[in-house]
């Protein structure tokens, strides 16, 4: 039998990632969007113009609980992707009130709908690694004592929360994923990776001549998204729910993903970086690096890509995104 999946935040990065790889299984996925991003579907959809016409699309709100009822009382599923969310952190500082609705109430009526009309869809629930926070050990694993320190990592505690109570009170499948940075050329160009690969290739184009960044010591455990939403899959086809660390186990600043992404350009960062104070948190998550051997051992994951492939990816393609441009103009 063809499984039914529904992905909310499909036109994401991960979202994009994941039903590319769902539809490689032989799933049939449904995905929910925002009205006003079926307005303009060239910009909201360009993550998935390839698979677009593979892909069941509804109308539906996050804030709205009668929309997403609505799409759980005339449609079954056997899982259920939850993926949707303010993600920036930065944005999360300056509008903590907007990412705190969206992202707990969000999932809170995911989680309430699918109770009341289909218990038996699995869930899967995007849990973040900036749930630890100032971390409490290193590296990081499913034991580890959250301490989130930003109102999306505080949102993403609830978020969790309210997974595990609903199994754990109702007897569903939820499962979460604590998922650690995974980047790729789809990356928003608002994280510092994509900030960094983008502006590489127009300074390597001659259309800039300098990158700002804020600080360049943080150290995330950098992975690639196309490696991640395999574990998400793999968590929600297991006999029973659980949570998982997924993370690569290597770390590295920001300083060296800079170092790395300019060399690969021909490119010395020293004379295009500056620092800019304006890109510095109120409150900083130094250094996240994930242990996931749980991962490993239960789920059979690993990722394919190492941190250097993950640069080399990204910068290439923005060399090519720009260069193809510049031949246009
Ligand atoms: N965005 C950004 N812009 N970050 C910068 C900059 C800059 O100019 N300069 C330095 N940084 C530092 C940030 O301070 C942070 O320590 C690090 O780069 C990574 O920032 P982001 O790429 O914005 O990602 P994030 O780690 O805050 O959050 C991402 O990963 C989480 C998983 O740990 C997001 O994808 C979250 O949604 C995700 O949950």
């Amino acid at each position: 039998m063809t499984r039914r999946a529904l992905i909310t935040g499909i036109t994401g990065q991960d979202g994009s990632y994941l039903a590319e790889h769902l539809l490689g299984l032989g799933y049939e996925v449904h995905g929910i969007v925002r009205r006003v991003a079926l307005e303009d579907p060239a910009r909201r959809f360009n993550r998935l113009a390839h698979v677009l016409e593979r892909l069941t699309i509804h109308p539906a709100s996050l804030e709205s609980y009668a929309s997403l009822f609505s799409i759980f009382s005339r449609h079954e599923f056997d899982e259920c992707y939850h993926l949707a969310a303010q993600s920036f952190v930065a944005e999360s500082f300056a509008d903590g009130f907007s990412t705190l609705n969206t992202n707990i109430n969000g999932t809170h009526y995911m989680l309430a709908a699918l109770r009341e009309l289909q218990p038996g869809c699995r869930f899967y629930f995007a849990g973040s690694s900036e749930m630890f926070g100032k971390v409490a050990e290193v590296p990081q694993n499913e034991e580890t004592r959250f301490h989130p320190r930003s109102p999306y990592g505080i949102s993403k505690v609830a978020g969790f929360d309210l997974t595990r109570n609903y199994r754990e009170a109702y007897g569903m499948f939820c499962a979460s994923g604590i998922l650690f940075n995974h980047e790729s050329p789809r990356r928003g160009f608002e994280f510092v990776t994509r900030k960094i690969t983008s502006t590489v290739a127009r300074i390597k184009a001659g259309l800039a001549d300098e990158l700002r960044l804020g600080n360049l010591d943080a150290r995330r455990d950098w992975g690639h998204a196309a490696d991640y939403v395999r574990a998400m899959r793999l968590m929600l086809v297991r006999d029973e729910s659980d949570d998982y660390v997924v993370a690569t186990g290597g770390t590295h600043t920001v300083r060296e993903f800079c170092e790395r992404a300019f060399a690969r350009a021909g490119l010395d960062w020293e004379r295009h970086v500056r620092v800019d104070e304006r890109f510095y948190r109120p409150a900083e998550v130094d250094l996240l690096v994930g242990d996931s051997s749980k991962a490993r051992r239960e789920l059979g994951w690993e990722p394919r890509y190492n941190f250097e492939q993950l640069v080399d990816e990204m910068v290439d393609a923005d060399l090519r995104a720009v260069m193809g441009d510049k031949k246009e103009a």
